[in-house]
């Protein structure tokens, strides 16, 4: 069984709707270690070694937060600053990540539709998440699709049910050696659940 770090970020978890019922559904998986970072380091103080040691544990690392800004939540961003470092992850000796895979698992408060060139958003969530996905490459990671669920203000509430199922099932499959098969049948995991 290969194992899962769930790297969450959510600000206000006691507002969430969504998140706070997705990671439900996952964090009894015993092959998933779900490490919340606000809870953690609410000052941003970041323990630097902690952080290292839990992705040298793991074989897969999903940031999962809500989409912030066509982005993640700040918390995110100053784990990659002072986590990743320069001849740890990166660089010529950094090869401390080498063959893991990372994904993005998040929620927008935009419709998909409204994620394409033609609509609101004018950008594939995909292209919004590019610096992820070169973050990943730059680390000698590989950068799996991402399990988007679309909508979060207005789903319904067997809707985000079903959601948690899915990202369950994700996370099952991925720690079973299926992650190959969730690329190519990514379309599945891509959750389409508010119109
Ligand atoms: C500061 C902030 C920025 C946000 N930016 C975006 C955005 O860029 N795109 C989007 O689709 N939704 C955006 N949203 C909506 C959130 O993604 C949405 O509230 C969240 O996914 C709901 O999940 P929750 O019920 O777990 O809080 C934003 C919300 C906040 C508070």
């Amino acid at each position: 069984m290969a194992r899962i770090l769930v790297q969450f970020a959510h600000p206000a978890l006691e507002k969430s709707r969504v998140n706070r019922r997705l990671i439900a559904a996952v964090e009894s998986l015993d092959f998933v270690t779900v490490n919340d970072l606000y809870e953690q380091y609410p000052d941003f103080d970041i323990d630097v070694n902690r952080e290292q040691e839990l992705l040298l544990a793991h074989d897969y690392v999903v940031l999962h937060h809500p989409f912030y800004w066509y982005s993640a939540p700040a918390l995110i961003k100053q784990w990659e600053d002072l986590v990743l470092e320069h001849g740890w992850a990166y660089g010529r000796t950094g090869n401390a990540l080498a063959g893991k895979r990372m994904l993005s698992v998040i929620t927008t408060g935009g419709q998909r539709e409204a994620y394409q060139e033609t609509g609101a958003n004018r950008y594939t969530i995909q292209q919004l998440l590019v610096p992820f996905e070169q973050t990943a490459r730059l680390c000698r990671m590989e950068y799996l699709p991402p399990f988007v669920v679309h909508g979060s203000l207005r789903i319904t509430e067997a809707e985000i049910e079903a959601a948690g199922a899915r990202y369950r099932a994700l996370l099952t499959l991925l720690a079973t050696g299926q992650a190959a098969e969730y690329a190519a049948a990514q379309a599945p995991f891509l959750t389409d659940l508010a119109h």
